[in-house]
C-alpha cells in the first residue's frame, strides 16, 4: 500500500495541476514566444521515406448523417469482429481526428478538424495496424500536412504487443487498428510555457471525441484508453519520452450491429473491474 503521506502529497500535486493557478503566483513569467525565440515546427518531419498519399474521396463512404442519431449511438465498444477496415475508412478517421483544413498566416498555425488552445495542435498520430485493406501490418505515422501515412516498421506478435501496451487490456488485441496519440510539449510551451499542459490535455479529449463520432458515423467501434504503458508505447514508435511522449490511445474495430450478447457480458466485466 502506498504510504499515506506520499499519497496525500501526490493527490495535492494532481489537484494543483488541475487548478493551474500559476497565473497569480508567477506574474513575471515570459514565454519563449514573447522572448522572440523561433516557433517550433507545426508538425513532425516524416520519420521514413515510405509516405503514401491517403484517399480523400470521403463522399464515397457509407456514413450515418443524422447527428442526433450519432450522439445517441456513440458509445465505447470493446468487442470487435476482426474484419478489415477499408483504407478510405482509416483515412477518414485520421482526417476527422487531426486533418488539416487550412494554414493560418505565414505557416503560423494549422487549422484542423478539432479545436486546440491557441491552435497549437501539439499532437502526433501513430498507429498499430492489424487489419486494414492495402496496408501491411505494423507501425505507422500520420503526416497531416499532406494527408499521408508513412510505414515505420513491422511489429512482431502484434496482438500481444497491443495488449501489453494497453496495460493488459486484451480486448484491444482484436482491434483492426490502434490509434496512439503523442504530445509534443514545446509546440504549446513555446507560447504558453508553464501554463501549457492542462489545456493540452483538454485538447486531447477533442481527438478522442471526434474519433468516437467518426466511428459511430461509419458503424465502427472504438474505446478511449487512458490505461496504457507510456514507456512501452513511446518505444513502439521511437519517441524520446521527453520532447514527445504518448498521452492517449484508442483501439478501433469492426463491430456487430445485431449481436449484443457478447458486448453485454463484456460491459458487466467492465463494470466489475471499474473501467
Ligand atoms: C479519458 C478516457 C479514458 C478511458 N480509459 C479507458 C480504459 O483504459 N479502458 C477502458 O476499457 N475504457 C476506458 N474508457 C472508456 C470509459 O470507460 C467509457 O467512456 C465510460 O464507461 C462510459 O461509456 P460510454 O463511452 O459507452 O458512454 C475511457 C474513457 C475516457 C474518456
Amino acid at each position: 500500500m502506498l504510504n499515506p503521506d506520499l499519497q496525500k502529497k501526490l493527490l495535492a500535486e494532481g489537484r494543483e495541476f488541475m487548478k493551474n493557478d500559476h497565473n497569480s503566483a508567477y506574474t513575471d513569467f515570459e514565454s519563449d514566444q514573447n522572448l522572440k525565440l523561433p516557433q517550433p515546427p507545426l508538425v513532425k518531419e516524416p520519420m521514413s521515406n515510405h509516405a503514401e498519399l491517403l484517399p480523400r474521396n470521403f463522399e464515397d463512404l457509407e456514413m450515418e448523417q443524422d447527428f442526433i442519431k450519432l450522439l445517441t449511438e456513440r458509445k465505447s465498444s470493446r468487442v470487435y469482429t476482426q474484419q478489415p477496415l477499408s483504407l478510405l475508412q482509416l483515412s477518414f478517421l485520421l482526417w476527422a481526428t487531426q486533418g488539416i483544413k487550412d494554414i493560418r498566416g505565414k505557416s503560423y498555425a494549422t487549422l484542423r478538424t478539432v479545436p486546440s488552445g491557441g491552435a497549437r495542435h501539439a499532437f502526433e498520430t501513430y498507429l498499430l495496424v492489424q487489419h486494414v485493406e492495402g496496408l501491411r501490418p505494423g507501425a505507422y505515422h500520420y503526416l497531416p500536412m499532406g494527408h499521408q501515412l508513412e510505414f515505420l516498421h513491422p511489429v512482431d506478435d502484434l496482438p500481444a504487443q497491443i495488449s501489453t501496451s494497453l496495460e493488459g487490456q486484451s480486448w484491444a488485441a482484436k482491434a483492426s487498428v490502434i490509434f496512439y496519440w503523442s504530445f509534443v510539449p514545446y509546440r504549446c510551451e513555446w507560447r504558453y510555457g508553464i501554463f501549457a499542459h492542462r489545456p493540452a490535455l483538454m485538447d486531447a479529449g477533442h481527438l478522442g471525441q471526434n474519433l468516437y463520432l467518426a466511428c459511430a458515423a461509419l458503424g465502427l467501434g472504438t474505446c478511449a484508453v487512458a490505461a496504457f504503458d507510456r514507456q512501452m508505447c513511446d518505444s513502439l514508435f521511437t519517441l524520446d519520452g521527453e520532447e514527445e511522449f504518448t498521452v492517449y490511445a484508442s483501439p478501433v474495430g469492426t463491430i456487430s450491429p445485431k449481436d449484443h450478447s457478447s458486448e453485454k457480458a463484456f460491459y458487466q466485466f467492465v463494470e466489475d473491474e471499474g473501467l
